[in-house]
């Protein structure tokens, strides 16, 4: 396989701006067509989405920033809201409207996969529909689209290999991401994903360690590394690289100033993972590690594969390096039998590791998954009673957390320029957003060292000190 390329935002020649579907007909001489792609989702369903540019960038196709001007509109669908392919089949009505004769749609990601062949039942104005674990085979799919067939799917589910791109259009100028593992090999009874993005596949750490040094080459220092279990990594070469070592080498690429992961599964989290972030400052010192109840009893029904103690066995690992490292997570409330004793279990776990982060959400129900038929369903207000609290209690801890900060010198990423004047923000290293005054113009994309000066309960405010 031949050497890939990454293109940034702010060094891609800017595609033509087309704003009426005469330009497009125009334009489409010397172009395939032109793609308008929107996307929904988390972070692993916005890369998918720079890959899938990257596909039709490498095909001859442009593109448009407003649908009305494709040839081809994609849909990139996330399935892990409630409602989310009734909010897809609105969207869709949507787009029927504005379509025009010899525009195509295609829906991909989690919700294609999802309900696949019912989309085109529901929208039979939709050609191609394909979820992530076909996106390997989106250039024949694309062929299939561009050569008229009107129902082109792309659901093969049951695959053991990795979506790799020759082009991957980078839409953030200052993080790159790189997807290491696809899939989920575990079961959590309330989640889509095993079913939607199919089984567990790691990449090769050599073409990791590729595409890294090729985007350390066009001037990214930092990088996130992908996975919705991106700790049950498994390299697949002879080198059988660990996780932790996938890191530290990841660190050592010169011109590489950050490494950042997501997400951590507690079951398959060890200590060489803090060791590595102990010994090499370039690894941030953040780790998402969801817990998602703080109930053993409520674990074991989500088959979360570990319990409380074992979970907060973990935590204290993490809170043993030397360094000090922030801990996020997502927690579920209202799962099906919670009671308000088992959610007061996850308030007395969420005061003992003190989040920096805590994602929260409402139990809701997912086709395709085992927690569908439990029985004792939490009624909605309760829930949103229980979500309330969390949220309180993690606010004030936050708060609190980040006054601390208050004095101190962080060093931050910088990632753009608010509109207010001399209005900067970034990131520090724990992944905590920084928004700094400086008179300094150009910082995009630099390291600087911010005084804090005062804090909300999601965000530090400083000074740029020169
Ligand atoms: N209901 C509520 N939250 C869910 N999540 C996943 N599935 C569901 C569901 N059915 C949450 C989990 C997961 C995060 C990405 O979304 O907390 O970690
Ligand atoms: Fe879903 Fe559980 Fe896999 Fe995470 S580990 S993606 S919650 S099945």
């Amino acid at each position: 396989m031949g050497s890939s390329i990454d293109i940034r935002l702010d060094s891609l020649v800017n595609p033509q701006p087309v704003n009426s579907r005469a330009a497009l007909v125009a334009n489409s001489a010397s172009v395939r067509g032109t793609f308008y792609l929107e996307t929904f989702g988390c972070q692993m369903n916005e890369h998918d989405s720079e890959k899938v540019a990257g596909v039709l960038l490498s095909r001859g196709y442009q593109r448009v920033e407003n649908p009305e001007a494709a040839s081809l509109i994609l849909y990139n669908t996330c399935s892990i809201r409630e409602k989310a392919a009734q909010k897809v089949f609105s969207r869709l009505g949507v787009y029927r409207e504005l379509l025009g004769k010899d525009q195509k749609i295609g829906v991909l990601g989690c919700v294609a996969q999802q309900e696949g062949e019912e989309i085109f039942r529901r929208a039979p104005w939709v050609s191609l529909v394909c979820g992530s674990a076909s996106y390997r085979n989106l250039p024949q799919l694309l062929a299939q689209v561009e050569a008229g067939e009107q129902r082109v799917t792309g659901l093969d589910n049951d695959t053991d290999e990795t979506f790799e791109t020759e082009i991957t259009r980078r839409d953030n100028p200052c993080r790159a991401y790189i997807t290491i593992i696809e899939g989920c090999d575990k079961a959590c009874t309330y989640c889509v994903v095993p079913f939607t993005r199919g089984p567990e596949r790691s990449r090769d750490s050599s073409r990791i360690l590729a595409e890294l040094r090729q985007l350390a080459d066009v001037g990214y220092s930092e990088v996130q590394f992908l996975g919705q279990t991106v700790n049950s990594y498994a390299d697949p070469s002879p080198r059988k690289m660990k996780f932790s070592e996938l890191l530290v080498e990841a660190a050592q690429v010169p011109g590489i100033r950050r490494v950042r992961f997501t997400t951590s599964h507690p079951s398959d989290f060890g200590k060489d993972i803090v060791d590595a972030i102990d010994a090499h400052p370039a690894i941030c010192n953040h780790i998402h590690l969801p817990v998602q109840s703080g109930s053993t009893r409520v674990l074991r029904a989500m088959r979360r594969t570990y319990s409380r103690q074992e979970y907060l066995e973990k935590i204290a690992l993490i809170r043993a390096a030397t360094r000090p490292i922030a801990v996020t997570t997502d927690i579920i409330v209202g799962f099906p039998g919670e009671t308000e004793a088992e959610f007061a279990e996850t308030l007395s776990l969420v005061d003992k590791v003190r989040y920096s982060g805590v994602f929260s959400f409402k139990y809701s129900t997912r086709p395709n998954t085992a927690a569908l038929s439990m029985p004792d369903a939490v009624p909605e207000e309760e829930k949103r009673r229980r979500l309330a609290v969390l949220l309180e209690k993690q606010r004030n801890f936050q708060l609190e957390d980040l006054q601390k900060l208050r004095g101190t010198a962080v060093e931050v990423h910088v990632d753009g320029k608010s509109k207010k004047e001399n209005q900067w923000y970034g990131h520090s290293s724990f992944n905590c957003v920084v928004n700094f005054s400086s008179s300094s113009e150009d910082l995009l994309g630099r390291y600087v060292n911010i005084r804090v000066t005062a804090c909300t309960p999601n965000s530090l405010l400083g000074e740029h000190t020169l």
